[in-house]
């Protein structure tokens, strides 16, 4: 595709007289979404501004001018725009030859040239376990991770986790009056998750409680080292618990600066905001405008201490200083889009323009188990512990009752259970709220994860029983592919580059799970209708094998985009 783009680069260049860099060319070609208006599209308004000319008549005389190669069979002017058609029999071989040169890397671009984007996702509080939206959160971030770094980005991974704040003065009241009625030695997370749930519950009734929980958090903040300790020990055994589940989804973190990393550096983000002179005085505590739609940031409490939205601040200054970063983006329930407002509006006062304008939220809805709310503060938690159990078990299951013979159930099970779970995260638009049902997400067959994975399975086991090997599609006559079944799904291979563009510019990675349901579908068709294996002609039927093999190519790269394993049987 990335080469088809640049014979068309070329082929404007060669009808200007002018002087235009082929890049301003290059840079500006689309992929319409319609096919209608053909497979690439330049819009003209940039060289109407060099070539002080209308869009139109420039349009008009490119089309007259220009010399198309055989890769391009026409072009036509739309209102300023030159559409151009590829060629068919072209487009079937530039598309797969360009799959099957690239192979793994078939998807890697190099749009970001090496610039750093920072991700801030997963960033559970800790001394709680992880539920589902924390689940939710850690994939989305991944994915998107994954999905700038194919762009050529240096991505950054950032685990933000909550490891400051009131509730650590809550937590180590709590361990002073229970600890003598729990067993530390397992599952400690979930000791302290209980202890913080009675804690919490009692603070409410008794005022004197709550007291002694900020007392405690005020002689934490002032360095008293029998509670460092205990801070210290809460967030260990909360991270050791974390990363198993880490692990286990294969997501990793460039740095677990947390918000207790940001004790010692608000300071400048309160100096900074007083000799600005905006930092004013309201109802005792020290609060920013951000305008007349929000209400103002507040930045000091009334007691002096400082919040979430403080830490945030010095985060976003350290974060600029040190990856110089060309977008920050946070990853977090839409409960806190009006919180990443107000403070990507107060940033203005402490970065460069720049990178206050490289902010991003990307808020997610909530996940809905069928009975109400998944919170911690509401009683029914589901732990993602068990969950991912439960899906690695219901997977076993299946697999014993459809008697697969597999070499290692034990690790099928984890790669389908596990993948199910994360495509089922990421195939709905993710401000949608899901219903979580986890039957439906590891059924074999139907938009899930187990359905994607088993077509990938199927392309290699039919490469197998073809008896080619990679080496053999160096030499193949793919303009043999007339079928319509066949040119359609290699068209839709060919837009895997578009897609993960597309799901960067949105940040959405649903675009590319429903892109790999649209493949698998697109790749049943074709094996339903047209027998690959059965045909005397050889040509053909290599050829066929290699549109199998790429289809595999594709969905095994997109699905590690999307942070999914794709098992080798199935
Ligand atoms: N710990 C927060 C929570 O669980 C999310 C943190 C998001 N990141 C940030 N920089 N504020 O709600």
């Amino acid at each position: 595709m990335e080469d088809n783009k640049k014979i068309i680069a070329s082929c404007i260049l060669e009808t200007l007289d002018e002087n235009v860099d082929i890049n301003d060319i290059y840079n500006k070609i689309e992929v319409p979404k319609d096919k209608k208006n053909g497979d690439f599209s330049y819009p003209c308004f940039n060289l109407a501004k060099i070539l002080k000319n209308s869009p139109v008549n420039i349009a008009n005389k490119i089309k007259e001018k220009i010399v198309l190669n055989d890769a391009i069979s026409k072009v036509e002017v739309v209102n300023g725009f030159l559409n151009f058609y590829l060629n068919s029999n072209n487009v079937v071989e530039n598309i797969l030859k360009n799959i099957l040169t690239k192979n793994s890397e078939y998807g890697k671009m190099n749009i970001g040239n090496g610039k750093n984007i920072v991700f801030d996702y997963s960033s559970p509080n800790i001394a709680k376990p992880f539920h589902l939206g924390h689940f939710r959160n850690t994939v989305i971030g991944h994915a998107l991770y994954n999905i700038y770094k194919e762009l050529g980005y240096n991505t950054i991974g950032i685990n933000y986790i909550g490891d400051w704040g009131r509730q650590f003065g809550l937590l180590i009241e709590g361990y002073k009056l229970f600890k003598d009625e729990y067993d530390f030695s397992n599952n400690v997370l979930e000791v302290l998750s209980d202890i913080y749930v009675r804690i919490s519950a009692l603070a409410k009734e008794d005022e004197n409680v709550m007291n002694k929980a900020r007392e405690n958090f005020k002689e934490l903040e002032n360095g008293n080292e029998e509670y460092y300790k205990l801070w210290k020990f809460f967030r260990e055994v909360s991270l050791k618990e974390y990363d198993r589940i880490y692990d286990i989804l294969g997501v990793k973190f460039d740095s677990y600066n947390g918000e207790a990393f940001y004790n010692d550096k608000m300071d400048v983000v309160i100096d900074t905001l007083t000799k600005k002179n905006v930092l004013k005085e309201s109802r005792g505590a020290k609060v920013v405008e951000v305008g007349d739609n929000m209400p103002p940031c507040i930045v000091l409490k009334s007691n002096g201490s400082t919040i979430y939205a403080t830490r945030d601040l010095a985060a976003i200054i350290y974060r600029a200083k040190t990856y110089d970063f060309e977008k920050a983006i946070y990853v977090t329930g839409s409960e806190q889009i009006l919180h990443f407002k107000q403070v990507f509006e107060v940033a203005k006062y402490l970065v460069e323009e720049k990178y206050q304008k490289g902010l991003v939220h990307v808020p997610y809805g909530l996940v809905r188990l069928k009975t109400g709310r998944m919170s911690s503060r509401e009683g029914t938690v589901i732990y993602i512990k068990d969950l991912i159990n439960d899906a690695i078990n219901k997977s076993k299951e299946i697999l014993i009752n459809k008697n697969k013979e597999v070499e290692d159930i034990e690790l099928l099970s984890k790669q389908i259970g596990v993948g199910a779970l994360v495509f089922n995260y990421l195939k709905s638009n993710k401000l949608k709220d899901i219903l979580f049902d986890l039957d439906e997400t590891l059924r074999f067959d139907g938009e899930t994860g187990p359905y994607i994975q088993y077509t990938y399975v199927r392309t290699k086991s039919i490469l197998e029983k073809s008896g080619y090997v990679e080496s053999d599609f160096e030499n193949i006559k793919l303009d043999l592919l007339t079928n319509s079944e066949e040119i359609e799904l290699v068209k839709k291979l060919g837009e895997f580059e578009n897609i993960i563009k597309r799901a960067a510019q949105d940040f959405e990675p649903s675009i590319i799970a429903k892109y790999l349901i649209d493949i698998s579908s697109l790749f049943s068709k074709f094996y339903n209708n047209i027998k690959v294996l059965e045909t005397n002609n050889e040509d053909l039927k290599k050829a066929r094998v290699a549109l199998v093999y790429s289809t595999g190519i594709v969905i095994k790269n997109g699905l590690n985009i999307l942070g999914i394993e794709t098992p080798s049987k199935m």
